[in-house]
């Protein structure tokens, strides 16, 4: 990449991890970018930022609100605090004349998400959504075979989501996306990438949505015989008693280490009797079937669009890995985690006039592939590196990307209404 252009200046509120992920990827563009500064309450995390900026005129803060008190410091700033705390700094960024990266789900509720979308165009600001998937090796190659006619015209999409049983009791039980009244509900917190990346491919606005869904197993009623509240609380299931839970917190000291990593600073680095008594109190100790969570453990979605297509979306804690399927009028596209595991291949398409099927087969990035963020982080920073620069598509800006919000939105409120269509009209879109 050429150099010859002056460095994009970017600011972080939240220093956790996200933030320093595209910020680490930013700096390894040599030239490209500068950290400017960073806000966050945890020392350490606002540490690992100057450490990555290697900017000795890095100013730091301890709060979004005193960086946005400041005048504005850098041309982006990256909003990577949790759910609950998007909207309010967004908002006060734009009105300071930011553009924005904006981390998922935009804010708490569809009417914030419309909101920020408008203040956007009145500040004449681009707020760019985190919307990884668009950027991995194997959902851009499936939107580019899309675009390319092969498919012929899309009558209908089904997605999959399978967010993996460890992944659903770390995060959306024991963790930061458990209740959702703190955060955002399961099908924005989790899905809203694939609602994102199912409207991106059709093209068209959704019209209706349905939804049903509930949590069904990561209950009290479902704790095996004998579980104690805490897994360090001599339960018969963990491991000091000869027991193999699947959940037992014990297992963040072995082969769950680098998802301890995510909620503790510097594990590694302490001695095991530190790590056992975290466990005592914090919410990752927790008995997966004695928790607080409210958040669904599976739930399906419907959906209708403009152009007469229609698609579906399985969210599963009970799977790993993401599934697609997309259904045109020459041929059918079937590809995801199954279809690597057993078939050696990352998509088929299978031709409807010949009968033929193509395996094709993508390079990858060795780390985590497609199914985690494989090549999705680096292409965001591409991306943003592009857009705000004004040489980029516009696609992924919040007023091209708003409507998998909408229909995730949509999906919890059917959810909660037992089913009942959700109709996306002019009235739920306001102006935007
Ligand atoms: N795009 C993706 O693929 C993707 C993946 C994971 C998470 N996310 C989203 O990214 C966001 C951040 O997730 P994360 O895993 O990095 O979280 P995190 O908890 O690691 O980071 C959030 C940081 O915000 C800080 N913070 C809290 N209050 C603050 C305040 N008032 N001012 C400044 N900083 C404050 C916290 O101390 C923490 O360091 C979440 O909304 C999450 O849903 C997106």
């Amino acid at each position: 990449m050429s150099t010859t252009h002056q460095p994009l200046t970017i600011a972080a509120v939240g220093c956790g991890s996200r933030a320093r992920t595209y910020t680490s990827i930013a700096m390894s563009m040599e030239g490209r970018y500068q950290v400017t500064a960073g806000a966050d309450p945890v020392p350490d995390r606002l540490e690992a930022m100057r450490t990555i900026s290697a900017n000795p005129d890095f100013k730091a803060f301890e709060s979004a609100d005193e960086l946005l008190a400041q005048d504005r410091l850098a041309d982006v700033l990256i909003i990577g605090t949790q759910d609950n705390y998007h909207f309010e700094p967004a908002k006060k960024a734009l009105e300071k004349g930011y553009h924005l990266l904006l981390e998922k789900p935009a804010a708490q509720t569809m009417e914030e998400t419309l909101e920020l979308a408008r203040l956007a165009k009145k500040y004449d600001r681009k707020i760019l959504l985190c919307f990884v998937l668009r950027y991995t090796d194997f959902y851009s190659k499936a939107y580019e075979i899309v675009q390319s006619g092969r498919l012929g015209e899309v009558m209908n999409i089904h997605a999959t989501e399978g967010v993996d049983a460890w992944h659903q009791v770390h995060s959306y039980v024991r963790g930061n996306w458990a209740r959702t009244g703190e955060s955002t509900p399961m099908i924005i917190a989790k899905c809203s990438h694939d609602t994102d990346y199912i409207s991106w491919l059709m093209g068209s606005k959704c019209t209706s949505v349905s939804s049903y869904g509930r949590l069904s197993y990561f209950t009290e009623a479902n704790a095996p015989e004998g579980a104690t509240d805490r897994c360090t609380s001599g339960c018969p299931h963990a491991k000091p008693q000869g027991g193999n839970c699947m959940y037992d917190a014990h297992r963040y000291l072995g082969e769950k280490g680098s998802w301890l990593r995510m909620v503790y600073h510097h594990p590694t680095e302490r001695k095991e009797e530190d790590l056992l008594n975290w466990f005592k109190t914090s919410p990752w100790g927790r008995c997966a079937w004695k928790c607080d969570n409210d958040a669904v453990d599976h739930q399906v979605v419907n959906m209708d669009f403009e152009n007469g297509g229609t698609a579906s979306l399985t969210m599963t804690a009970f799977d790993c890995g993401r599934g697609l399927e997309i259904y045109g009028t020459k041929a059918c596209l079937r590809g995801g985690d199954i279809y690597d595991g057993f078939a050696s291949s990352d998509m088929m398409i299978r031709d409807h006039a010949t009968g033929e099927v193509e395996l094709i087969k993508l390079k990858v990035a060795e780390d985590d592939g497609y199914q985690g963020h494989g090549g999705g982080d680096q292409g965001l920073v591409n991306a943003m590196d592009a857009i705000f620069r004004g040489e980029g598509s516009q696609n992924s800006l919040i007023e091209h990307a708003i409507e998998g919000h909408l229909i995730g939105f949509a999906a919890e409120e059917s959810r909660l209404a037992g089913g009942k269509p959700v109709l996306l009209d002019s009235h739920q879109r306001g102006s935007a």
